[in-house]
């Protein structure tokens, strides 16, 4: 049972408790009944926001639970936590920053002070500096080294300064301009820098490095190369490279000794963590093919979330909902993952995107003063776009073992309306969510096997196989249509779910111990790759590894 600072545990410990009285009782229960005996199941349990609507009726809730998921909140004192982390208070408190992406697209433009200083202008500054830069490049003002405008920009950036900047820009293709191309570059793998160069001349390509640190191994690693193809493939001349190379980064003196001109640099913060960084300039290859108004309406979405997570009753507050439900069945049902399901292709990315966001965030093992946890935290996030993921996985999720709760998302209308496509996957949707809820029953099953002439043994024996146990949870979110406002609140609500369900198990969210023992050795071993002795310092399988690579 966690216990916070602000909490009170003895209130903690009795909420923690009923929940867990009250989730035993729930257990014997199945949706189908919850639903037959509410008729209005779907109106009490789903919300509107803007154009975005989340049903989660199709949860083991009552009225009763939702309470009691509330009253938790209340103990660990959710709401004094929203108001720290808008405020600037410093609630990375391993790494003493404060976490402000909820800054970078406050549209109000009201101050948010850090240590007494208001940050709003900075982000005005960059922003500025994002729109003038991406009107050039846009209207061909900006040109390569032999006077040609720019036709494909490649970023190259890993994790938070990959993962966001390409779900989103993928997300938006309809919006980019004709004639501009985004490409991304993540993988320290060679093949994936290679394959991009292949596609793309030096004369039209601009390269955006983007890392907050500018010292991440892979990053730097294909940002030297990328520079390398460059000076091999133009007239060699290195002055000329600040054509065709930009950075974001909060490291200006590493930007610099990498060649790339001062100017040609956009500056975030140290409380932009870099899963949350896709609002500041690391948003510059989106902004570049969707244009600077469409980003602008991708931050001014998020804002509206923002404002409704901080401001809206926890009654009618998606995210916080959303977070409680994620405790609900992590803590209270052993759900150790969670599935994303977007039923759009251009969201195809948004599983991948949020697994950092999300596993990244709230895979921690020890509470914020250090202790370890009794208790379960983050899940395993996980998915693919539908339908595809119905012919691959859904079978586990009907009737395998395993409790996966999942997020179902649909945009009504879609950029593609080509004959039936759109209604085949909107049926498909939803249809999934009713056949997890409900399932089959053995009865209609034999029924339907009688129905198609099979003889009794035959029924015996299909049967159970044909079984459906339902009772199955999902949320179903809607949207309007897929636009970079809409984009924004959908991306900005999931990142204040896993606030919330940070604060309940009293985790920080903000840092990311965990990727540095891997980076450490990693070292070692690239220099043990490169000595010409066998490798002798570590157990005999890594040992052996390594040896055997070398050989
Ligand atoms: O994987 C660790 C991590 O620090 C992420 O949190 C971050 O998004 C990624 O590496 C990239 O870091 P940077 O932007 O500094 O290159």
């Amino acid at each position: 049972m966690p216990t916070t600072p602000q909490s009170n545990p003895e209130k903690l410990e009795t909420s923690w408790r009923a929940l867990q009285e009250h989730a035993n009782q729930l257990k014997s229960q199945h949706l189908r009944d919850l639903f037959s005996a509410d008729a209005e199941r779907f109106q009490r349990f789903s919300l509107e926001f803007g154009e975005v609507l989340l049903d989660y009726s199709k949860n083991f809730i009552t009225d009763e639970t939702l309470k009691l998921l509330r009253d938790l909140a209340q103990q660990a004192d959710l709401k004094g936590w929203i108001e720290r982390m808008f405020s600037g208070d410093r609630i990375n408190n391993t790494e003493n920053r404060a976490v402000l992406h909820t800054a970078l697209r406050n549209r109000s433009n009201t101050p948010v002070m850090v240590d007494g200083e208001n940050v709003m202008p900075g982000i005005n500054r960059v922003l500025a500096q994002m729109d003038d830069f991406c009107g050039r490049v846009r209207r061909g003002e900006w040109k390569g080294y032999t006077g040609k405008t720019i036709t494909d920009i490649v970023n190259i950036g890993i994790g938070g300064s990959d993962l966001g900047p390409h779900m989103v820009a993928t997300a938006l293709r309809p919006y980019w301009k004709d004639g501009l191309t985004a490409h991304f570059v993540s993988n320290v793998d060679g093949t994936d820098i290679n394959e991009t160069l292949a596609k793309v001349s030096p004369e039209t390509t601009l390269f955006v490095i983007a890392s907050k640190t500018f010292t991440t191994r892979e990053t730097m690693t294909n940002a030297h190369s990328a520079r390398q193809w460059f000076l091999d493939n133009s007239d060699g001349d290195p002055l000329k490279i600040r054509h065709h190379f930009v950075a974001v980064s909060t490291n200006s003196s590493a930007v610099q000794a990498f060649g790339i001109d001062s100017h040609n640099m956009f500056e975030f913060w140290d409380w932009v963590g870099g899963r949350y960084s896709l609002w500041s300039a690391i948003g510059l290859p989106v902004a570049l093919v969707v244009g600077m108004e469409n980003f602008k309406q991708l931050l001014a979405g998020a804002h509206e979330m923002d404002r409704h997570f901080a401001e809206a009753d926890f009654s009618e507050n998606m995210p916080v909902i959303l977070g409680l439900l994620g405790i609900w069945y992590r803590n209270f049902f052993n759900a150790g993952n969670h599935a994303i399901l977007p039923y759009d292709h251009s969201l195809r990315l948004l599983p991948a995107y949020l697994q950092q966001a999300d596993m990244e965030s709230n895979g921690k093992r020890v509470t914020r003063d250090g202790v370890p946890v009794d208790y379960d935290t983050g899940p395993v996030i996980w998915g693919q776009p539908g339908t595809n993921g119905q012919h691959a996985f859904f079978q586990l999720i009907h009737q395998g073992t395993e409790l996966v709760p999942a997020d179902f998302i649909l945009p009504i209308r879609t950029h593609h309306p080509i004959s039936e496509h759109h209604e085949i996957l909107s049926a498909n949707c939803i249809a999934q969510t009713e056949a997890l809820m409900r399932g089959k029953t053995e009865d209609e099953v034999r029924k339907e096997l009688l129905d198609a002439g099979m003889d009794e043994d035959q029924i015996t024996m299909l049967a159970p196989h044909k079984v459906f146990p339902g009772n199955k949870p999902s949320n179903t979110l809607m949207m309007r249509q897929l636009t970079p406002y809409n984009l924004g609140t959908l991306i900005a609500l999931y990142e204040h779910k896993i606030f919330v369900e940070s604060i309940i198990w009293n985790i920080n969210a903000f840092d990311q111990w965990g990727v540095e023992l891997g980076k450490q050795l990693a070292g070692v071993i690239e220099k043990e790759l490169d000595s010409a002795k066998p490798c002798t310092s570590h157990d005999s399988s890594t040992n052996g590894l390594v040896n055997y690579l070398k050989k």
